[in-house]
């Protein structure tokens, strides 16, 4: 059993929870958004805990894998918190902002060694 936080609670979050809820295999325990509703709903919807910052949700849940689901220019800090607890990230697109944010970001996914990956939608469709 995989236990999942997600990081931005927004539409593409909601398809990725369906996702998980019909894979099985995992459990959502934890939602984190900087608007405290969005993440209170998806926490009422799906259960789990609601937060309203990362480090806090990171300090007290025990994580195996988080989905990065915030706007682009808002990725590559988490990226280095997640990555630093040792916890699988799944970032959505585009995983920078920039060029500097993307060197930080793959520094940090080298350095801890996590499983990762990013959400382009592209990537698993036949041609
Ligand atoms: N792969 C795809 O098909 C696909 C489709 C849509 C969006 N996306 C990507 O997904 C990401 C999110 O897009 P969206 O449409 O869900 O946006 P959205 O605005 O609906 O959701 C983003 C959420 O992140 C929250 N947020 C912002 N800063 C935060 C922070 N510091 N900590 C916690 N939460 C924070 C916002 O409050 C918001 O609820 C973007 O990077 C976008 O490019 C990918």
């Amino acid at each position: 059993m995989v236990n999942v936080g997600f990081v931005g609670v927004g539409g593409i979050a909601h398809r990725h929870i369906r996702s998980l809820e019909q894979l099985g295999g995992n459990r959502i325990v934890a939602f984190c958004d900087t608007m405290p509703d969005r993440a209170t709903a998806a926490a009422d919807e799906h259960g789990g805990t609601a937060y309203t910052e990362l480090e806090r949700m990171l300090l007290t849940e025990e994580l195996d894998a988080v989905f990065l689901c915030t706007p682009p220019f808002v990725h590559a800090e988490p990226i280095e918190a997640i990555t630093a607890r040792g916890i699988a990230i799944f970032s959505e697109k585009p995983p920078a902002f920039d060029l500097a944010q993307g060197r930080r970001a793959l520094a940090a996914i080298g350095a801890s060694g996590v499983v990762s990956n990013v959400g382009f939608m592209y990537r698993w469709m036949m041609s």
